[in-house]
């Protein structure tokens, strides 16, 4: 039977016979290229964010290599190219501002050039959402390979993980518990090896998002960088891509409604971070998939803990691979997810996890018995979160979950460090603390401020945890009772702006409730006082940004770049 076989995408350049045809080669031949490259082998991409900038994606030039051997196994031509690497610890004033920035990079290098699939090399927090933004929005093959966590971090025959323990020892720096020497000997037995954060933090959720929605090879997500089996995933990665051109597997294939929804319940039981949200909203939207804020309540909330990393529990994700990894949790929430979702291995979820084997029951809990019933990310609305905010309940502290507390106020993030830890500031424990101008327009980027640290004098009456709200984000190796994500947000006039010291908040997580009490004539008045804060930035890229980011419930994506352009290019350059 003869298979009528599509046309490449990359024969618009190499399969010319004309000038055209001489200009796309000649230049490409200087890199040694034999000439059969060039014919009917599909073109691969590698999407490489390698940075010494993004420490945790820095090991991503010896992935590349293991990719590119596959490619070339299968039969396929690879060629590296780089993209905007977005590196979490040191990028001002936040990584997240960038991240839809990123995404146009990788949209338009793919669709500009020959490509006819892609490697998504992604790592720290935002690499993976703005690359798989990027290819969706393109829709050619595409594969994502995650860089894999760090090995667990070691201090004084204690395991210590990435950003969970920085809050921690900071939190007993303050309170005199520990000296600054311990202190600064604890930053290099936190991150001992190449990859990105071990903890679940953003970046293990970005990692096992993928994975759950089924763009990356099973059981990607949990092994650590630096084992030798991350080169294997990244060599058989290689391989895949070469096979999906051939048949021609697409994003739109695979991320369907089916796959966000799956990608929603597996984030509950892993015990994810609150960025996932935000990230999953912008991704569907790439591909036009309806998905909102409730979504992640009605689906997640009831899904039970099953994975006790921190910082919801105690290990990492060291320990999380050589339990079983993300296979296992799959498998044991088989009776909520779509198990006949289709991956990238072309196989669905059923057939690529039914021989998980769970190793270690401390680590991963099983369903009939959960780490804990119900956890995942509820959503709070009312008059101080019109759109909804959102909090991590498995990170929170039961006993305020309903609460009712006099607010103390802090104007933007300057206010807040100037004044949090002023012996004469009026707060107690009772207190709720309010952050504004933290939001995507407000900062601008949202930045991971939400978990403010408590104020200096209740840490030294030992007070480790208080209601805290912010139309900001907080980052996923944190932990405590944290309102974020409030929409709309203070810059825009969300009744977040209008909050006065002293005001009473009322928080009842369980009835999804946040309440400022102070009486709509009396918000009014607040609002005709009121002026939209000035501008930080008024040129170039942030500009661009403040104009047109949405807001947090919706993705917090640029307006006009919702949606997806697809592949094609119809005018040639030359
Ligand atoms: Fe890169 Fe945490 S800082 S993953």
């Amino acid at each position: 039977m003869s298979e009528t076989k599509k046309k490449l995408r990359s024969e618009e350049w190499f399969g010319k016979t004309d000038k055209m045809g001489f200009i796309y080669r000649s230049w490409m031949k200087n890199q040694g290229f034999p000439e059969d490259m060039f014919h009917g082998k599909p073109v691969i991409g590698i999407c490489n964010t390698w940075s010494e900038l993004t420490p945790c994606n820095s090991h991503f030039r010896i992935l590349a290599e293991s990719i590119r051997h596959g490619i070339y196994e299968a039969g396929g031509f690879p060629l590296e190219f780089p993209v905007m690497s977005l590196g979490e610890t040191l990028m001002k004033p936040t990584a997240m501002l960038y991240r839809n920035l990123a995404s146009m990079d990788v949209e338009e290098s793919i669709r500009a050039n020959p490509l006819d699939g892609v490697v998504l090399m992604t790592g720290c927090d935002k690499t993976t959402p703005s690359l798989l933004m990027g290819a969706a929005s393109v829709d050619i093959p595409s594969i994502v390979l995650p860089g894999g966590p760090m090995l667990n971090g070691k201090f004084r025959g204690q395991d210590i993980g990435s950003g969970t323990h920085v809050w921690k020892f900071t939190d007993e720096l303050k309170a005199g518990q520990m000296t600054p020497k311990d202190y600064l000997q604890a930053e290099s037995c936190m991150s001992r090896s190449n990859g990105h954060c071990m903890t679940m933090g953003t970046a293990s959720t970005m990692a096992c998002m993928v994975e759950s929605l089924g763009m990356t090879l099973p059981g990607g997500a949990a092994i650590p960088a630096v084992d030798s089996r991350r080169k294997v995933l990244a060599h058989m990665v290689g391989r895949r891509i070469v096979e999906m051109v051939k048949a021609d597997i697409r994003p739109s294939a695979i991320l369907t409604r089916q796959a966000f929804e799956n990608a929603i319940k597996v984030n509950a039981a892993i015990g994810g971070s609150t960025n996932f949200i935000i990230h999953l909203l912008a991704i569907a939207g790439r591909v036009g998939v309806e998905l909102n804020l409730d979504d992640f309540d009605k689906l997640g909330s009831q899904i039970p803990l099953l994975l006790n990393l921190m910082p919801s529990g105690k290990y990492l994700m060291e320990d999380f691979y050589y339990s079983g990894g993300l296979p296992v949790i799959i498998n044991q929430l088989k009776e909520h997810l779509h198990m006949d979702a289709l991956t990238v291995n072309g196989r669905t979820h059923a057939q690529n996890t039914e021989d998980a084997c769970c190793y270690n029951s401390e680590v991963i809990y099983n369903i009939n018995k959960p780490l804990q019933e119900a956890a995942g990310i509820a959503v709070v609305k009312g008059n101080l979160a019109e759109n909804g905010a959102v909090i991590k309940p498995s990170a929170a502290t039961p006993a305020l979950m309903k609460h009712r507390g006099r607010a103390v106020v802090f104007e933007n993030i300057e206010d807040y460090h100037a004044r949090v830890d002023d012996p004469k500031l009026d707060i107690d424990e009772t207190c709720v603390m309010v952050l504004k101008n933290v939001g995507p327009k407000g900062y601008p980027g949202m930045p991971e401020v939400g978990n403010m640290t408590l104020p200096q004098k209740l840490l030294n009456k030992g007070i480790t945890d208080m209601v805290r709200i912010s139309d900001g984000r907080m980052s996923g190796t944190a932990y405590g009772t944290v309102i974020l994500h409030v929409s709309p947000e203070s810059a825009i006039g969300g009744n977040l702006a209008f909050v006065q010291n002293g005001d009473m908040i009322e928080l009842d997580v369980k009835n999804r409730r946040l309440h400022l009490d102070v009486s709509d004539e009396e918000l009014l008045k607040r609002r005709r006082g009121w002026r939209t804060p000035d501008p930080i930035m008024d040129r170039g890229y942030v500009s661009l940004y403040v104009q047109h980011v949405q807001q947090s419930h919706l993705g917090a994506d640029m307006d006009f770049l919702v949606g997806n352009s697809g592949s094609d290019v119809p005018r040639d350059s030359h």
